[in-house]
C-alpha cells in the first residue's frame, strides 16, 4: 500500500514536471536557480553538446574567474581586457527577476562575489536582444553624481555634480561594460524592492558579460543583502541544482524565515583587502580518512594580504593554490587502480569499472567538516565508464594565495550565509 502510495505519488509528481518542468517560479521568498546552460534557461543552447563537455567547457573559463576574483581588491582592478566573442559565460547560474513598473522580466546572474546588480538597457552596444526599456517603466529613475550611491561604485568617473553617474566596471576576467547608475522596482518571487540601484549597461566589451545582467550577492554597500536591509537582514541561503542533468533547477531563499535551523556553520571571514568576498577558515583537507600533507600557511587566512580560502557560486571545480592541489591528486591518486588520464581542466580522470570505490574527500572548516558527497567530488562520463577529479589548481599569475570553493563541490547543499551572526552553515538537501 505505501509503495503504491510512493509510486503514485512519484508518478503524479513525474506527470507535473513532464508538462513544464520549468514552471516552478517561486514558492514565498524561494526563488528557482538555473544552471545557465540548463533547460529552464534561456540561454540553453538549441543543440545541446553533451553535459560533460558543457561542464569541460565551463570550467574551462575558472582560471578567468579566478583571477578575476583575485583582483577584486581595494585597489583598482587592473584585469586586462580581451576583445572578441565567446561563447562560455563565467556567470553559471541565473534567477528570473523583474525591473521595473510593470515588472520586465530578466534573467540575471547570481553571483555571490560580486557588489552589484546591472543590466543592460535599451540602446545598448553589443549587447543581446533581451534588454530592460527604462521608458517602459513609471518607476523608473536614473541617479546623478551628487548622489551618495554613486560614490559606492567601482570605476565611477564623475567630473561635475550635475551630470550621470556613469561608471565602468571589468567582469569576468577579459570583458567589461559601462553602465548609468539608476534605481526602479526589483522584484524576486513574492517581494518587492522599492528604488534599487543597479547600473543601466549602455554598452559592453568582451563575450563575458551575462547577457540579461547580474545580481550580486556580495557584502558590498550596494549589494542586495545591503540595499534590502531588514528585509532579508542579511542572510540568504541556496542549494545550486545538480550537475548531474541540466533539467534540474535549485533554490535562492532570501531572509530568515525558513532557513535551517540544526545547521552545521564555520565563521565566515572578511579580509579587508577583498571585502566582498566570503573568505572561510579552511584548516585542512582528507583524501578518505587521512589529512593531505602540506606547508599549513598555504590555508592561512591573512585579513591583509587576502590569503585565504572562499566560497563562490561562479567558479565552476574548487581551486586550490598548485603545492595544495598536487598534495590532494597525489594522495588520490595513491587509492586509484589503473592508469590515470587527463580530460580539459581535469588531470585525473580514471576508470571507474576498476576503482568501484573512490575515496572521499573532505574539507574540514573550523567548526565544520564537510564530507563531499560523491557526486561532487568527481564527474563522470556518461557514455564511458571514466570519472574524473573535479578539482584543480589555481591559475599561477594570481599575485597571493587564494583557495576557492566552487559550484561543482557545493550541488545539492543548502549553503546558509548568515552575515549578522558571521557564519556560514552547509546542510545536505536534494535540491532539484
Ligand atoms: C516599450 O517601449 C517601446 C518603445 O520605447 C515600445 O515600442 C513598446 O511597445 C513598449 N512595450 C510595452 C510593453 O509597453
Ligand atoms: C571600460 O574602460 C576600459 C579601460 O579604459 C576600456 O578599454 C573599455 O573599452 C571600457 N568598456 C566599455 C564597455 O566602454
Ligand atoms: C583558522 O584555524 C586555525 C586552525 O584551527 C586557527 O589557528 C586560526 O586561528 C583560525 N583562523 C581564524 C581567522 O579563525
Ligand atoms: C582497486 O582494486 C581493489 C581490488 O580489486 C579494490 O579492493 C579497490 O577498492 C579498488 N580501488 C578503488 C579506488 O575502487
Amino acid at each position: 500500500m505505501a509503495l503504491a502510495i510512493t509510486l503514485f505519488l512519484f508518478l503524479l509528481i513525474s506527470t507535473c514536471k513532464a508538462t513544464d518542468p520549468c514552471a516552478s517560479v517561486s514558492d514565498g521568498s524561494d526563488l528557482a536557480i538555473d544552471h545557465i546552460y540548463g533547460k529552464c534557461s534561456p540561454f540553453s543552447p538549441p543543440k545541446p553538446a553533451s553535459w560533460l563537455d558543457t561542464v569541460l567547457g565551463m570550467a574551462s573559463k575558472d582560471p578567468a574567474r579566478v583571477t578575476y576574483l583575485s583582483s577584486l581588491t581595494v585597489m583598482k582592478s587592473t584585469v586586462p581586457i580581451a576583445s572578441g566573442q565567446q561563447t562560455i559565460q563565467t556567470g553559471n547560474y541565473v534567477l528570473r527577476t523583474k525591473l521595473g513598473t510593470p515588472g520586465q522580466l530578466m534573467f540575471m546572474v547570481m553571483d555571490t562575489s560580486s557588489d552589484n546588480a546591472w543590466v543592460p538597457c535599451t540602446g545598448c552596444a553589443h549587447c543581446s536582444t533581451t534588454l530592460f526599456n527604462p521608458t517602459n517603466s513609471t518607476s523608473y529613475q536614473s541617479l546623478g553624481c551628487n548622489m551618495a550611491q554613486c560614490t559606492q561604485m567601482k570605476g565611477q568617473a564623475c567630473t561635475a555634480e550635475a551630470g550621470p553617474c556613469v561608471f565602468n566596471q571589468s567582469y569576468g576576467g577579459d570583458s567589461s561594460f559601462s553602465a548609468t547608475l539608476v534605481q526602479d522596482s526589483l522584484t524576486l518571487g513574492v517581494d518587492q524592492i522599492p528604488n534599487y540601484a543597479f547600473g543601466c549597461i549602455n554598452a559592453i566589451a568582451g563575450g563575458n558579460i551575462p547577457p540579461q545582467g547580474l545580481l550580486g550577492l556580495s557584502r558590498g554597500p550596494m549589494s542586495l543583502l545591503s540595499q534590502t536591509g531588514p528585509l532579508y537582514q542579511g542572510t540568504f541561503s541556496y542549494c545550486l541544482p545538480s550537475f548531474k542533468s541540466y533539467y534540474f533547477s535549485g533554490s535562492l531563499r532570501l531572509g530568515v524565515a525558513g532557513q535551517p535551523k540544526n545547521i552545521k556553520t564555520t565563521p565566515l571571514l572578511q579580509s579587508p583587502h577583498r571585502p566582498s568576498l566570503y573568505y572561510l577558515n579552511l584548516t585542512g583537507i582528507n583524501v578518505g580518512k587521512k589529512p593531505v600533507v602540506f606547508p599549513p600557511e598555504l590555508l592561512t587566512f591573512n585579513p591583509t594580504t587576502g590569503a585565504g580560502t572562499i566560497i563562490d557560486s561562479g567558479t565552476v571545480i574548487t581551486r586550490f593554490v598548485q603545492p595544495v592541489y598536487a598534495a590532494i591528486r597525489d594522495e588520490y591518486r595513491t587509492r586509484l587502480n589503473g592508469t590515470v588520464s587527463s580530460l580539459g581542466a581535469f588531470d585525473t580522470c580514471f576508470d571507474t569499472s576498476v576503482n568501484p570505490i573512490p575515496p572521499p574527500i573532505t574539507l574540514r572548516f573550523t567548526g565544520m567538516d564537510l564530507a563531499l558527497p560523491m557526486e561532487n567530488t568527481l564527474i563522470h562520463s556518461s557514455s564511458t565508464p571514466l570519472a574524473c577529479l573535479a578539482m584543480a589548481e589555481a591559475p599561477n599569475n594570481v599575485n597571493s594565495v587564494l583557495n576557492v570553493i566552487a559550484n561543482l563541490q557545493q550541488q545539492n547543499l543548502r549553503i546558509l550565509f548568515d552575515l549578522p551572526n558571521s557564519r556560514l552553515g552547509i546542510a545536505r538537501e536534494l535540491c532539484n
